[in-house]
């Protein structure tokens, strides 16, 4: 990661942020609560990336939630806007650089479950790569990148706070264009829960950097052919509102919880 990118933002915060949450399209209600709100658009750091997506603003967002300090990613990178697996990931990149040790990855997805519904929330306790970039599509989960302690973690929270949880496999596909319904029937055949355009590299980087990560999907709709509906990007921006209260109150209670060393003053 460009040096001057990172010092750029570094320069900006109070207070090395204990986790950096990256937001889905539709999720920035997410961080309705969080305080003392600091914002940095990616349009003013000099060298960095923008945004091209609707729904993905193109901005950090600093603030607290309870005492802890945070650094938001609203807009991320996709690797179906021509971006690089350098670039797609330079948000984690630069979590790690400024000192941040835990992420939290939000991301709209398709549900491939017939079981599930439209506003579950999964957690991704294991993936699947349907880009076919590299090898056959096969079902990566457990330990090293999905560790048991911080599943433990989430589903024990999600359980005292009443919050049903899906928990599964995420499917990472190329788009930008949707699944066809014989896609759909091949990933559910192959393991796969639910299906989106973003995380897995984020989730991989944040792994090969050694940053602590938990990952959730936020379902918009069913997997292409599962429903008689014709799937558009504004209906997945709808639709990704309708468990905001349960989402947010998952996140926070993730973020709030969790035991670290305290962050230092840059
Ligand atoms: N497929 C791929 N990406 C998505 C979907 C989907 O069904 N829904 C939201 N993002």
């Amino acid at each position: 990661m460009n040096k001057e990118i990172t010092n750029f933002i570094k320069d900006k915060l109070p207070i090395i942020p204990l986790f950096g949450l990256v937001l889905g399209s539709g999720l920035s209600s997410l961080i309705d609560d969080v305080k003392d709100q600091k914002t940095i658009p990616y349009d003013e750091i000099p060298n960095f990336l923008q945004t091209t997506v609707s729904g993905h603003v193109g901005e950090f967002i600093f603030g607290y939630i309870g005492k802890i300090p945070i650094l938001c990613a609203k807009g991320r990178f996709h690797y179906y806007e021509g971006k690089t697996i350098d670039e797609v990931t330079s948000i984690i990149k630069i979590f790690k650089e400024i000192g941040t040790p835990n992420v939290i990855i939000t991301n709209s997805a398709g549900c491939v479950n017939p079981q599930w519904e439209i506003g579950d929330i999964m957690l991704i306790s294991g993936h699947l790569d349907f880009t076919f970039r590299e090898k056959t599509p096969q079902i990566i989960c457990g330990e090293p990148m999905y560790p048991q302690r911080n599943l433990n973690f989430v589903r024990n929270i999600a359980d005292e706070l009443n919050i049903s949880l899906r928990e599964g496999n995420y499917t990472w596909t190329l788009g930008p264009t949707y699944e066809t319904p014989a896609e759909i029937n091949k990933i559910r055949e192959l393991g796969g829960h639910a299906v989106g355009m973003s995380t897995l590299p984020e989730i991989e980087k944040a792994h090969e950097l050694g940053l602590n990560c938990w990952a959730f999907s936020n379902f918009t709709n069913m997997g292409a052919g599962m429903q008689n509906v014709t799937l558009t990007h504004g209906d997945v921006l709808e639709a990704s509102t309708i468990n905001k209260d349960n989402f947010k109150k998952l996140i926070q209670n993730i973020i709030e919880r969790y035991k670290n060393e305290p962050t230092s003053v840059i």
